[in-house]
């Protein structure tokens, strides 16, 4: 199997779907060819019910999650899947463990408040501009922002970080393979968490650096390794949350009459944010790795494929969802962009609150009927997560 697994890995998402909206082609290869192979050893899945199959399958392994395909893909040493394999639910993790206590809800409750004062900041700026961006003004440091308060990064050095992380090239993942980076400004940003890091753990807080400082402690790992914990989060937190604010906003942009719907009656929008996570997920796949041989549709994968769950078609299969192509307020949707089962994503009670809060912000701040949106461009790296670059927000008055 490990050769097998390691071949599969390599390439991407196949060049099959248009990047700025890959809806279209997704309907047209989900209704043509729901389950298809792409080379010999990787496979792409486009309908719900075999994506939750996959998903819940104990034969497949969830992002080389578990002990036998980590260590076949990446060998013991490998960073990423370390940091990745210590939120797995494979295993009784504590640093998984620590940030499910950390993202309870009772742990969050606190956390509205100031998420809505942080959201009713940007919104004024951008107010105050008349024109503004806002992937840059608004979702961008509003996500970081929360998510750095939960981490516990001082009030006094997130906008030094919001400015310094925007310039990152290549986003958190790939520094986790590479604490010593050549690029200045990713070492500047290991330099400062690193320093954060060793502060933290003389004096351990009531936040989640240090509580995964100290699960590490106790685990024999070393700071560096909570660096790697907290760089995921950073990821999962900030890239997630940021992208899917920018697609909810278009979504809701381009569906007028839903955005009226929410101005006139706030208390939908809690409930509408499944809905749009299920209408245009930043999450666009699910990579699998099958560890025993599995049949799919009267299929067979054999052992040690490769399958790319597309998690944004299986959201619009008309098998699952009535009329999926329409934004429904009350249909609370059971999607699949948090994934699905024991897998499922431990952030999505954060995501959830987070993203509500932002949406109550902007409904009631912004008046659709006096907004112009241009100019939108999408990121171009269309590998698994799907958000906008740019959205140029005019408001006339
Ligand atoms: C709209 C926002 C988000 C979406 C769509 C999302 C989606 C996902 C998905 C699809 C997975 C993998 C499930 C699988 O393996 O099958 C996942 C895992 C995870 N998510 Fe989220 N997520 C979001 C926000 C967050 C936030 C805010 C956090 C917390 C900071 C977070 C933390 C995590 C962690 C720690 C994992 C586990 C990673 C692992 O298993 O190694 N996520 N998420």
């Amino acid at each position: 199997m490990e050769k097998a697994l390691v071949k599969s890995f390599l390439g991407g998402i196949p060049n099959m779907f248009n990047g700025n909206n890959p809806y279209k082609d997704y309907k047209k290869i989900r209704d043509k060819m729901p389950i298809q192979r792409l080379s010999p050893m990787r496979w792409l899945v486009m309908k719900y019910d075999d994506a939750v199959s996959i998903m819940q399958n104990p034969s497949v392994s969830h992002w080389g999650q578990d002990t036998q395909t980590q260590f076949a893909l990446f060998g013991k040493q490998s960073t990423m899947s370390k940091t990745m394999y210590a939120y797995a639910p494979e295993i009784d993790s504590p640093h998984r463990k620590k940030v499910l206590h950390g993202l309870a809800a009772r742990n969050l409750k606190f956390e509205k408040v100031a998420m809505k004062l942080t959201a009713e900041k940007y919104i004024k700026e951008c107010l105050s501009k008349g024109k503004f961006d806002f992937v840059s003004d608004f979702a961008n440091p509003y996500t970081f922002e929360t998510i750095s308060r939960i981490i516990g990064i001082p009030e006094d050095d997130i906008p030094y970080l919001i400015n310094l992380v925007g310039k990152l090239k290549n986003g958190y993942l790939t520094l986790i393979n590479d604490l010593n980076p050549e690029d200045p400004i990713e070492k500047e940003f290991l330099i400062f968490l690193q320093k954060f890091i060793d502060n933290k753990s003389k004096t351990l807080d009531d936040d989640l650096a240090s509580s995964l400082i100290e699960s590490c402690k106790l685990a024999g790992e070393s700071n560096e390794f909570a660096l790697c914990l907290l760089l995921f989060l950073f990821y999962a937190g900030h890239d997630n949350m940021m992208n899917f604010l920018g697609n909810g906003f278009l979504s809701l942009y381009e569906n007028q009459d839903v955005y009226n719907n929410l101005k006139n009656s706030p208390e939908l929008i809690a409930n509408c944010i499944d809905e749009l996570l299920r209408y245009d997920s930043p999450v666009q796949f699910s990579l699998m790795f099958t560890k025993n041989d599995i049949v799919v549709r009267n299929v067979k994968i054999v052992a040690g494929s490769q399958i790319l769950v597309c998690i944004g078609s299986a959201n619009r299969d008309p098998e699952k969802f009535e009329n999926p192509e329409e934004i429904k307020i009350d249909r609370n949707p059971q999607h699949l962009s948090y994934g699905f089962g024991a897998y499922r994503c431990i952030g999505a009670r954060l995501a959830q609150l987070q993203s509500a809060t932002a949406f109550e912000v902007l409904i009631s701040n912004l008046d659709i009927d006096h907004l112009k949106v241009s100019n939108t461009s999408w990121k171009n790296e269309q590998y698994i997560q799907r958000g906008p670059k740019k959205i140029i927000v005019s408001i006339n008055k």
